[in-house]
């Protein structure tokens, strides 16, 4: 099963990723956590994505096409998740070269419940666990393996102000796209991650 994982900066898609792969046999590709990996290693790619997520902007579509297709490869090109690709439709089009998609499952979150859950957001470096302040009753250890919580860089109030504007004009006119394309199922995600996930399970069977 090849599926998309759409949705605004926050909505979850990262969230209900994890949540997915645990039951389901499929790869989770992630763009946004192969640039933060690239960033951490000051590679090429990394130097230059890192001057465009700190701006809340998109890295250019022809190194994030590039990545994509060099994951998919690797995996030969099925039973992956996609989870932040593609954000434009230029990047669909060529996905749509690459490989089938059988399903897009778009997240739907309040806009107002964006910016606080992207700002209250923590990952744990240890074992990579997202959660979020409100849940961790003022403490800074990650209530799964107690290791040490970070925040995004690029989770400041300014960029996630540019984030959703680039996510408005670019990336939501994806969800006509592959309605067209008679693959979108819409999910609720303004329950808690656990109820989302079951709304999911239905759409994947
Ligand atoms: P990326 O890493 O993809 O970030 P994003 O799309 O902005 O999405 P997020 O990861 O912020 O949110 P999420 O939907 O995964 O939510 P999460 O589960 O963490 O991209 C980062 C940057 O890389 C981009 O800005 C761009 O510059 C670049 N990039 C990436 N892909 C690209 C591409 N294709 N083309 C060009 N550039 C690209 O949840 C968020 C918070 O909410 C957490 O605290 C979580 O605990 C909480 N939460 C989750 N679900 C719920 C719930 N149901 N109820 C309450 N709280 C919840
Ligand atoms: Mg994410």
């Amino acid at each position: 099963m090849n599926i998309i994982l759409l949705g605004a900066p926050g909505a979850g898609k990262g969230t209900q990723a994890t949540r997915i792969q645990e039951n389901y046999k499929v790869k989770h590709i992630s763009t946004g956590d192969i640039f933060r990996y690239n960033i951490k290693q000051q590679t090429e790619i990394g130097v230059l994505a890192q001057s465009y997520i700190q701006k809340g902007q998109l890295v250019p579509d022809e190194v994030t096409c590039k990545i994509v297709e060099i994951a998919l490869n690797e995996i030969n090109n099925e039973n992956f998740m996609l989870d932040g690709f593609p954000r434009n439709i230029n990047q669909a089009q060529v996905l749509d070269k690459l490989v089938k998609i059988d399903k897009v499952i778009d997240i739907s979150v309040d806009l107002g419940a964006l910016t606080e859950r992207i700002c209250g957001r923590r990952s744990c470096t240890a074992c990579g666990n997202l959660t979020h302040v409100s849940r961790l009753g003022g403490k800074n250890t990650c209530e799964k393996c107690g290791g040490e919580l970070i925040q995004r860089s690029d989770d400041k109030e300014e960029t996630v102000k540019s984030r959703l504007a680039v996510y408005s004009e670019q990336t939501a006119p994806l969800i006509e796209y592959y309605k067209a394309q008679g693959k979108l199922v819409s999910v609720n995600g303004m329950g808690t991650p656990d109820e989302v996930f079951e709304e999911v399970k239905k759409v994947l069977g």
